[in-house]
């Protein structure tokens, strides 16, 4: 029978190495043992941006980018978008099981206690520019939370984790809704606990002068679906921050400004706002092909399309564009979608996205529903933070539990100049900025 294992041989020494292969990856560690003489350090892998590179062992979330397949602690995301709800989501994935009915019961209790916020938080959002993007305010306002809760630092204690859990989950939605608030010069409304998770967060937003809000059972639907939709994706680049800030055994707080920082990124969760403008300056159908021209030539990008993963259609997307027009049917078709469609269409016509596999990716259709929903589109990525928050607290509890895991600290390779001595500045010669120098990129 085959061997679990590669045979590479060294050109350079002539000699043979064996390495294990265990779940169709070898361990980087053992390139170490590849030098060509023993006083020399041993081989590298060289991976930019982790393209091809495994950092953990993994149980939550699974994405099989050919197939377009995406499970959550093995079930189908098509299956939880039609039968689950955010809630029972987020315990399945920070949990690992769907719940029963006592403790789903006793999750909603202790993740609804938290959604009130430090009336000091009040204060920090006051303090943004009127025109503060929302997720500059949310990465600070997170970031400040681990100033409220020092016992956060305790993260190899599991009382703790599952304290910072439910905090987390419980306040994103109440510092997002109170980021809109202040964008819009409105009042803070808090949490109405009688209302299910994303009712409470619609109400946080949208009551005005009313006793009660009333959120609207579609709308309200739909975006519970869209947070399943974003709740997890496995080791994406905000998942990534926050791992990589953790493994410091920094407060959860802080990791997750992390995440919510990288997500903050346009070609990452901000992309969904970028799709909106995109829409916007394509404006009407006929401009569609003079704007894929630009595409194709590097000049732009495809908002919403392409995945490092998925080479196949996002089954998120797929989902999304359904549940778009679900919302329309109450809100009022969102122009904007007509050129979507046909966008998408000639797109996944055109040689140049066929041949790099490019689809529409869970921020293609996201923003037409928030955008329909009255949301402004700086709003969008706090959503995909709100939902998020989940896969990232599995993801921190998951990394600080591995044994294998420790501080995150990547090799290189050197490309810079060689030793040389420092002179003094009299007399020096002008610096010569060649064409790799540093000045070349600040
Ligand atoms: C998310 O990782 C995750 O799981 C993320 C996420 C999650 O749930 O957490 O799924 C959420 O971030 C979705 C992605 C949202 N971003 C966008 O929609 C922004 C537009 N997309 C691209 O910037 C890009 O597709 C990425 C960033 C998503 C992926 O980039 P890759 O894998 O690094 O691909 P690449 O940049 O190496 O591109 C490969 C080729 C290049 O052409 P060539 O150099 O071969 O000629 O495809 C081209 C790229 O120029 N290309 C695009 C394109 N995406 C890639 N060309 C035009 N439009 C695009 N959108």
């Amino acid at each position: 029978m085959a061997k679990d294992a590669l045979t590479v041989t060294d050109e350079r020494s002539g000699a043979r190495y064996e390495l294990p292969i265990e779940r169709g990856a070898i361990r980087a560690t053992d390139l170490k043992r590849i030098k060509p003489r023993d006083d020399e350090d041993g081989l590298l892998s060289y991976d930019p941006a982790l393209a091809n590179t495994a950092i953990c062992k993994s149980a939550i979330g699974f994405v099989d980018g050919d197939r377009g397949i995406l499970r959550y602690r093995g079930y189908p995301i098509e299956e939880l978008a039609e039968k689950s709800s955010y809630l029972e989501t987020a315990y399945l994935i920070v949990k690992g099981e769907l719940p029963d009915e006592h403790h789903f019961a006793m999750w909603r209790h202790n993740i609804t206690t938290h959604s009130m916020v430090h009336e000091n938080i009040k204060k920090f959002m006051d303090g943004f520019r009127y025109d503060a993007h929302p997720m500059g305010m949310l990465v600070g306002t997170v970031g400040a939370l681990s100033t409220f809760y020092p016992d956060a630092k305790h993260v190899l204690d599991l009382e703790s984790r599952r304290l910072q859990t439910r905090r987390l989950i419980g306040k994103m939605p109440t510092l997002a809704a109170f980021a809109y608030r202040r964008s819009r010069g409105l009042p803070y409304v808090y949490p109405d606990n009688d209302l299910s998770y994303t009712g409470n967060f619609l109400s946080m937003l949208f009551k005005m002068t009313e006793l009660r809000y009333k959120p609207d059972p579609v709308l309200e639907r739909t975006v519970d679906v869209l947070f399943i939709l974003h709740a997890e994706h496995e080791q994406n680049c905000s998942t990534n921050a926050v791992r990589c800030v953790a493994s410091a055994r920094t407060d959860p707080y802080s990791a997750v400004a992390a995440g919510i920082a990288a997500l903050y990124g346009p070609l990452h969760g901000g992309a969904n706002e970028e799709v909106i403008r995109m829409l916007e300056e394509i404006g009407t159908v006929d401009r569609i092909p003079e704007y894929l021209k630009g595409c194709k030539t590097g000049e732009r990008r495809l908002m919403g399309f392409g995945h490092r993963l998925y080479r196949n259609y996002d089954p998120r997307a797929r989902l999304i564009k359904k549940l778009a027009y679900e919302v329309f049917e109450v809100t009022g078709k969102n122009p904007l979608i007509d050129i979507a469609i046909e966008l998408e269409r000639q797109a996944l016509e055109d040689e140049y996205f066929v041949a790099r596999k490019l689809f529409p990716n869970l921020d293609y259709y996201s923003g037409l529903i928030y955008q329909a929903l009255g949301l402004p589109m700086t709003m969008f990525p706090v959503l995909f933070a709100i939902a998020r928050t989940a896969g990232w607290m599995a993801h921190w509890a998951e990394l600080i539990r591995d044994p294998e895991q420790k501080i995150i600290r990547p090799r290189q390779i050197y490309v810079g100049e060689g030793p040389r001595a420092y002179t003094p500045i009299e007399g020096r010669p002008e610096p010569i900025m060649r064409e790799d120098a540093v000045s070349r990129f600040i």
